[in-house]
């Protein structure tokens, strides 16, 4: 008999939602690495598909459920097929999936992430053994970890070679009437700084040179742990222990605990980058009081006012969410009258979604899908014209940009960050990703500074 050596699986594994998802994908994919798997270009060549869901609005999930006939379709083709849904979808609606779609194998929430390969071997296992007659034994679910430490510490792998992600927290404590983030990922836990710090150090011996601490509520980092530490002391510990890192970002902070010791450290660290993002989601604190996001217009105004006299040249981002329930005109006029009043350098904004299982419900969803999307056209427009004046100050200026990717359209083309957040485009014949330069900013087309390498 001859041994035909088999040939690696393949996974596929697709990521939806936040930054933290697209960290928890990278690290489970460097865990199915290390047991051998290489990645499949095309969905239908993978011998394991993966998607890592999230949940916060409708539309994310449509996004997945809309798949399932597909699914359907590539098992039919390969009955050894695995399929996993992974992440925010698997941890609310677990066994549902099996019901409604019989297509789906493993079922694995964000907590129980490291589990993933075993998971996969008992799957094909029991389909081995002939499980198929008791179909509950070739399907797995795993979504009792919601509460308990970071799993996914210590993975090496990562997708990109210039930036990095890392989890610093999971969870919230907060719980603002329309998220379903704390039903998703439970409740905060924060990373030992130790472990963290680990990380950051292996990044910086790697070569990394922009790190993204992640967390639904950053700041307040260190809550439950038994050593004493709050954030700020860990961006100074980072600096410490890392400086060859020159970009550190962080996302999100919550308006209610950034405070001006954060500021502070902000402007002192040389490797905290000048951007701040701070959702305050809507202008009207009628509005926000029904949202329960525990702060106020003017508290939110001061905060911004203390962050300026601090960086005075830092850039500011926010999430806004138009149509909650019982927003009026007035209450609209709000926010586009907060957008005048702060200029943000950019806003992602949302219309309100109603989610499973969320204070909300209880307040109906009034507002129209029209009007819903007159407000965030208008809430656009407005915004935009503001990104734009402000992006035309840089004009004629130099500043340093990390440039992390070359076009694939125009290969003298280089897409890059300041350190304050700010897209740059710029020429080069040589190969630049990776490196800082200094570019003198010619023009701004949209939300991009087109710039020439000085
Ligand atoms: N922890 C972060 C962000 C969490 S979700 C924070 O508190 O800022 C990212 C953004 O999605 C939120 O800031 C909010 O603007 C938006 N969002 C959350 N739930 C939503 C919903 N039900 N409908 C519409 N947008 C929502
Ligand atoms: Fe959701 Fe509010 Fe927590 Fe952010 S702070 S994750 S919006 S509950
Ligand atoms: Fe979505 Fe879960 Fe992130 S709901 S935004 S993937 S925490």
């Amino acid at each position: 008999m001859t041994l035909i050596a088999q040939s690696p699986k393949k996974v596929f594994l697709q990521t939806f939602g936040c930054q933290m998802n697209e960290r928890d994908s990278e690290a489970v994919t460097g865990l199915l690495f290390d047991r051998g798997y290489t990645h499949a270009v095309e969905i239908e060549e993978a011998d394991l598909i993966l998607y890592n869901t999230c949940s916060v609005r409708d539309h994310a999930e449509q996004k997945v459920f809309g798949r399932m006939g597909h699914f359907r379709r590539l098992k039919d083709m390969n009955p050894d097929l695995v399929i996993g849904i992974l992440g925010c979808m698997a941890q609310e609606h677990g066994r549902q999936f099996f019901k409604k779609n019989p297509e789906i194998d493993l079922v694995c929430g964000p907590g129980n992430l490291n589990q993933v390969p075993a998971l996969v071997d008992e799957i094909l296992a029991a389909r081995h053994q002939g499980g198929s007659g008791q179909m509950n034994s070739t399907k797995k679910l795993a979504i009792d970890r919601l509460n308990e430490e970071y799993g996914l510490d210590g993975i090496q792998y990562r997708a990109d070679k210039v930036k990095a992600l890392v989890n610093i927290m999971t969870g919230c404590d907060h719980r603002c009437t329309y998220c379903i983030v704390p039903y998703t990922r439970g409740d905060e836990q924060s990373r030992h700084s130790e472990s963290v710090l680990r990380e950051m150090k292996d990044l910086a011996s790697r070569g990394y040179k922009d790190v993204m601490l992640l967390g639904q509520n950053v700041n307040s980092y260190g809550k439950g742990l038994e050593e004493k530490i709050d954030f700020s002391t860990l961006l100074e510990k980072i600096q410490e222990t890392a400086p060859e890192i020159s970009r550190l970002r962080f996302t999100t902070s919550h308006p209610k605990d950034a405070h001006t010791r954060l500021f502070q450290v902000m402007r002192d660290l040389p490797m905290v980058c000048e951007h701040l993002h701070l959702p305050v989601q809507s202008g009207s604190n009628a509005v926000l009081r029904r949202m329960k996001r525990e702060h106020t217009i003017e508290w939110y105004k001061d905060q911004i006012a203390e962050y300026r006299t601090f960086l005075p040249e830092g850039s500011l981002t926010t999430d806004l969410i138009v149509g909650f329930p019982g927003e009026t005109e007035k209450d609209f006029q709000d926010t586009l009258d907060l957008l005048e009043a702060v200029q943000f350098d950019m806003a992602y904004v949302f219309a309100y979604s109603p989610r499973p299982g969320t204070p909300a419900l209880k307040l109906g969803d009034d507002v129209s899908a029209e009007e819903k999307n007159r407000r965030l056209q208008e809430v656009l427009v407005t915004q935009r014209a503001i990104a734009f004046a402000k992006n035309q100050t840089y004009t004629g200026k130099t500043t340093e940009v990390l440039f992390e990717i070359r076009s694939k359209r125009d290969k003298d083309r280089f897409v890059g960050r300041t350190r304050d957040f700010k897209r740059v485009v710029a020429h080069s014949s040589e190969d630049i990703c990776g490196s800082l330069r200094q570019a003198k900013i010619l023009s701004v087309a949209d939300e991009t500074l087109l710039g020439e390498l000085v």
